[in-house]
């Protein structure tokens, strides 16, 4: 049975990959994660009995431990979710992401290079290197348009910098050595495991403990949020029978501002568990979820609007997502009510506390 390296594969949506692999493909799944703040065993606990399933702590930017990774498995895939993932942290301490998106990704091309040079024809066939990435690299939007695959690379932050660049190499190391690569960039993901420090968890939880919704700037901010199981069922589509070479986009044309996003936590909280019930916001005197919202500084460098144009997936692929916002939303919401231990674990270091200032 062939195998998948996926890296990155215990944090929010690699877990959540690693689960719709098993689940629609005949493959081993070998993740290799680093286990960050981000990455936690807890997030693969449903899978860790299954026999297909194996899993490897080490740092992809580890060029001897990934090799030795590669030969050992002799993986037909390598699916790269490895990254330091939050703009606001990208802020505070650069030089993280710079070595884990930029300069692992580089580790990873090589080790494909080698296996590549190592496999007989039939495996070389064979073998795909996917590359997760953002819409973020294509810079900000104005009121209108959308990100299509030939959108010119313009971004903002260190963290869209360094997904910036490691698409480069991707793509370079396709015309150069001819790496079977694909790249897909994608919009904002939701939905379960994703660590606190995003906007969906961290106004979730701060909702459910009656604490304030810090909204950054003017609220007016507009991403394009797409359920994780159906980024996930994109990536599977496109390692299994995209085009080798090429980018997709992925997104789920759910456009919201931030301050509309926020109010539809608030009402699909409320839906599952009155204002009125929680003691939380009982004791503060506060009726309703939204009075718990606030306006704060915004963050530097603030990216406006992103939209993504995702006609080549559904065309090539027959790409469609499963989930609109409002059934996705309510399932999220619940799902972070239902898993107040995982939160607390995951959260033993971190207090939801404004991040990502330091610029500004
Ligand atoms: P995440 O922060 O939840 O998870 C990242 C995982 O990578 C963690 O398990 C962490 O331990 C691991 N990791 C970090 N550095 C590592 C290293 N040096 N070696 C090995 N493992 C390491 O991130 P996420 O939100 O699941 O994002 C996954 C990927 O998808 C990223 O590449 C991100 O850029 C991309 N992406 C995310 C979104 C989104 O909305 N979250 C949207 C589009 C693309
Ligand atoms: O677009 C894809 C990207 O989406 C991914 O590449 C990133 O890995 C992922 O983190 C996400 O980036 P964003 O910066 O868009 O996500 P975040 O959840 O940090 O913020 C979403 C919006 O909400 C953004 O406009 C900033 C705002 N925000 C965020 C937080 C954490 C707030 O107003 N208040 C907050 O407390």
């Amino acid at each position: 049975m062939p195998a998948w390296l996926v890296t990155g594969g215990a944090g929010f949506i690699g877990s959540n990959f690693v689960r719709h692999a098993l689940a629609h493909s005949d493959v081993r799944v070998v993740v290799l994660d680093k286990l960050t703040y981000a990455g936690h065993l807890e997030n693969l606990a449903d899978v860790a009995d299954d026999p297909r399933f194996h899993f490897v702590r080490g740092d992809i930017a580890d060029a001897a431990s990934v090799d030795l990774i590669v030969r050992e498995h002799q993986p037909r895939a390598l699916v790269n979710f490895a990254a330091e993932s939050h703009v606001d942290r990208s802020i505070d301490d650069p030089g993280a992401f710079v070595q884990t998106n930029l300069v692992g990704t580089f580790v990873l091309l090589e080790a494909a290079r080698a296996h590549l040079a190592r496999l007989d024809e039939a495996g070389r066939d064979a073998f795909r290197f996917l590359h997760v990435s953002t819409d973020e690299v294509y810079g900000s939007l104005g009121a209108s348009g959308a990100f299509h695959e030939s959108t010119p690379y313009e971004p903002n932050s260190p963290y869209s910098a360094s997904k910036a660049g490691a698409d480069h190499l991707v793509r370079a190391y396709h015309a150069t050595y001819g790496v079977p690569s694909l790249i897909t960039n994608c919009s904002n993901n939701y939905g379960p495991y994703q660590y606190p420090e995003k906007l969906i968890p961290l106004m979730t939880l701060n909702a459910i403990e009656g604490r304030e919704l810090p909204i950054y700037g003017d609220g007016g901010n507009v991403r394009d949020w797409l359920y994780v199981e159906d980024h996930c069922a994109g990536i599977r589509l496109a390692l299994e029978r995209g085009r080798i070479g090429e980018k997709y986009n992925i997104g789920g044309k759910n456009e919201r501002t931030n301050l509309e996003l926020v109010d539809a936590i608030c009402a699909a909280l409320e839906a599952a568990m009155p204002a009125a019930e929680n003691p939380a916001l009982r004791e503060r005197g506060i009726a309703g979820y939204r009075d718990l919202r606030r306006f704060v500084d915004d963050r530097p460098g603030h990216d406006r609007r992103y939209a993504i144009d995702a006609g080549r997936i559904r065309s090539e692929l027959g790409w469609r997502p499963g989930h609109d916002l409002e059934t996705g939303l309510s399932a999220t919401v619940r799902w972070y009510l239902e898993n107040r231990d995982w939160c607390a674990a995951v959260q033993s270091d971190y207090d939801r506390g404004r991040l990502g200032l330091a610029g500004g």
